[in-house]
């Protein structure tokens, strides 16, 4: 697998910001989970992006054309006893040498040393409103400039935002970093075919959970990318469903939308299977229009074309779909114009996804439909969802909830479907499922 270049991304930055500038950009936190025990620390990922340093306390700052040193890293020092309970730290002389920072300092030391590194800059680049503590942690830092004592300091007259150039670079993807999303891809698509395998009537949700958990892990990836959502029958119809404790019923349907992380990279998919091994008629026409939207949407996905178009079609070929089959009355036109398929396809039909699942990136630019470039990763994932509570449709509908999401790359001739290993044809899906 091809090396993260991560000197390269902080040099693309700086040049970027231009000289007499300072960029300041926080770790993520611990959070407390219960008394005394953290939840799994994940760095925060622009952090994490142009630094590779996976420990919280810590500060990263870019100074371009700085004579010592470009790359300042502020970060615990090491500590025997905390490293005897709480695991390693990189510590000052580890961050020179691991991550090639010019200099590192002690966390502790940071309200000493950062007013010194600001003087003389114009602008200050942060992430504006990501953490307001931080935001005024940096106008302190500013504002001892320029105290009484110290008169002829100038202080940055300009706070930018980093977010919008930075997150900018990380919509358009490197090969090592789609080798990474393929990776993830890969042990997704693994834990979902054993999933597939393992599903039957009377288990429950939560051991499907079990099958992709396991298959994540001994497949090299120990994290889920977001937490699991495994959904029997009605559940599906909610879309964001992660209680995953419901008996799997006989003639009902599985929706699984469930991913792992690997290296950061996150992968998302989804899949829908019939928990006895056979997806009864009503079911098969729904599934077989779900299907049919996503493989003309995934079809969209070329350089040139609009962020748009992709869920322009899966609308289209879902709301003419629902007309066929009656559930809608009226023409293509009408329908669309009264947007009336929202009541059974209330989601967009994908979003980036990269270092974060819902991950970075403008949708528009200047009020427009982004145009899709190379290196760009999405997500296409129509669905169809129609509660068993809905009484304006015929009940052999109810209770049916659908999705089919795949991470799909944009490559110079198109597409390339990092998920593609995880079957999704019905009849593959059934022979799976009859072994
Ligand atoms: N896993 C959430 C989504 O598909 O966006
Ligand atoms: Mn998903
Ligand atoms: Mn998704």
């Amino acid at each position: 697998m091809q090396e993260i270049n991560f000197a390269a991304r902080r040099k693309r930055l700086m040049q970027w910001m231009g000289p007499n500038s300072i960029a300041i950009l926080p770790a993520a936190s611990e959070k407390v989970r219960s008394r005394d025990v953290n939840f799994h620390f994940r760095q925060d990922s622009d952090f994490w992006y142009l630094t590779g340093f996976n420990e919280p306390e810590s500060v990263v700052v870019l100074i371009p054309g700085r004579k010592h040193g470009e790359f300042i890293l502020f970060n615990r020092e090491k500590d025997e006893l905390h490293e005897t309970w709480h695991g390693k730290r990189l510590g000052q002389e580890g961050a020179l040498q691991t991550l090639g920072a010019d200099d590192a300092f002690p966390i502790t030391d940071i309200d000493d040393i950062l007013p010194g590194l600001m003087e003389g800059k114009e602008r200050i680049y942060f992430e504006l409103g990501v953490n307001p503590d931080f935001d005024q942690q940096i106008l302190e830092w500013r504002n001892q400039l320029n105290k009484a004592q110290n008169k002829s300091q100038i202080r940055p007259g300009e706070m930018i935002d980093l977010k919008h150039h930075l997150h900018e670079m990380r919509l358009i993807k490197t090969q090592a970093e789609i080798q990474r999303m393929r990776y993830a891809a890969n042990a997704s698509a693994k834990a979902h075919i054993a999933l597939i395998k393992a599903c039957k009537p009377g288990k429950n949700e939560q051991d499907m959970e079990a099958e992709l958990q396991y298959h994540y892990v001994l497949n090299g990836c120990r994290y889920a990318a977001y937490p699991s959502i495994v959904a029997a029958g009605d559940n599906a119809n909610i879309l964001h469903y992660v209680e995953n404790d419901s008996e799997m019923l006989d003639g009902d349907l599985l929706l699984t939308d469930a991913g792992c992380e690997f290296e950061y990279y996150a992968a998302d998919i989804s899949r829908t299977i019939p928990i006895n091994g056979k997806f009864s008629e009503p079911q098969a026409q729904l599934y077989d229009l779900v299907l049919k939207a996503q493989l003309a949407a995934i079809e969209m996905v070329k350089p040139g074309n609009h962020w748009n178009d992709i869920h322009d079609k899966a609308v289209e070929i879902i709301t003419q779909g629902l007309i066929d089959l009656k559930i809608l009355k009226g023409s293509l036109k009408q329908n669309l114009a009264k947007e009336t398929y929202k009541e059974f396809y209330m989601h967009k039909t994908g979003h980036w996804i990269g270092l974060d699942v819902h991950d970075v990136g403008d949708y528009q630019v200047h009020g427009q439909s982004r145009l899709l470039e190379v290196g760009m990763v999405l997500t296409v994932e129509p669905g169809i969802y129609i509660s068993k509570d809905n009484a304006r449709v015929a009940k052999k509908w109810r209770g049916i909830g659908i999705r089919i999401e795949d991470d799909v790359a944009v490559t110079k001739s198109g597409y390339d479907i990092l998920t593609k290993a995880v079957p999704k044809e019905r009849e593959q899906i059934e022979a799976l499922m009859s072994n």
